[in-house]
């Protein structure tokens, strides 16, 4: 069996010190002692309703946010608090809110470049332009985007852009908190092709965070649930949707949105509402 690329062990978050008036009840567990682990080329899924832990795990595993207990693993090494260069680079994060990983003030082309330029991933200037020009047709972004700052464009494509400005720096794995959840449905479907497209192409590794089970059906080969801190169900995709163990799967089920099935073939720009019934008209 392959090594795991991703492990967590025992992970808790605790916030607040729990020494005021309130003592321990002052406390937030967020996260209280969850183990999974996620295989190269994986897609997998933390679902769970709101405040059940996911961000603040998702947080641990990019570096954003330092652990109460427990270890987390890449590559077969212990990942410290206090990460090197190439371990904040190897995993990168894509956020619900684009416009938290895009500055709004440079044009998509000098960010792009500033990152291949830091992470040292380009030789030259030009170079990382032509890096940076691979990375838009990457996502299915036109080249002059690169001129362009990230007001210019919709919710889908910023979405896109933030994509491409997590893959700039080649990560193993990829780490995307409700990437999809602040979109229209029909944009969310480019969004989710753009990544199924990704994995399929690059063999991308994902931790794919949602609330939303049937975005999770599109994306993801392994599950784990999540309620008020713990993971109370894990398997394959597969069997979770169809025999669900725990009530908070069941009720995350029911209240799962009704997404066409992605076709992969399809143009990210396109809309992608109603696929099936536009080809049998
Ligand atoms: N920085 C923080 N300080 C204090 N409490 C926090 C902090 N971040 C998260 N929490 C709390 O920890 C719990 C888990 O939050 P988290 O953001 O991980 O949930 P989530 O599953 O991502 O929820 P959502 O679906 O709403 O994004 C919540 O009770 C939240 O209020
Ligand atoms: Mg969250």
């Amino acid at each position: 069996m392959t090594e795991p690329l991703l492990e967590v062990r025992d992970l808790a978050v605790t916030f607040g010190s729990g020494r005021g008036w309130g003592g321990d009840r002052g406390r937030i567990h967020a996260v209280r002692g969850i183990d999974f682990s996620v295989r190269p080329g994986e897609a997998f899924a933390l679902v769970g309703e709101s405040g059940s832990g996911k961000s603040t795990t998702a947080k641990c595993v990019a570096g954003l946010q330092k652990p109460t207990r427990g270890s987390i693993s890449f590559a077969g090494s212990p990942l410290d608090p206090a990460r090197n260069r190439e371990q904040r680079r190897a995993i990168q994060m894509v956020f619900q809110d684009p416009y938290s990983s895009l500055n709004p003030r440079m044009t998509i082309g000098a960010a792009l470049v500033e990152i291949l330029r830091v992470h040292r991933l380009a030789g030259s200037r030009a170079a990382a332009v032509k890096r940076a020009a691979e990375l838009l047709d990457l996502v299915g972004m036109p080249r002059s985007a690169l001129d362009q700052r990230p007001r210019a464009f919709s919710g889908g494509q910023r979405q896109r852009l933030g994509v491409a400005r997590a893959l700039a720096v080649n990560p193993s794995l990829l780490v995307a908190d409700e990437p999809v959840s602040a979109l229209d449905v029909s944009i969310q479907a480019s969004v989710l092709l753009l990544l199924k497209r990704l994995q399929r192409d690059l063999g991308l590794t994902m931790l794919f965070i949602s609330h939303d089970l049937a975005v999770v059906r599109q994306l993801c080969d392994r599950v784990a649930v999540m309620a008020d801190g713990r993971i109370v169900e894990e398997g394959a995709v597969g069997r979770v949707l169809s025999e669900p163990s725990a009530d908070f799967t069941r009720t995350l089920l029911a209240a799962a949105t009704d997404l066409p099935p992605l076709d992969l073939d399809l143009d990210l720009d396109q809309d992608h509402r109603s696929p099936k019934r536009r080809s049998t008209r």
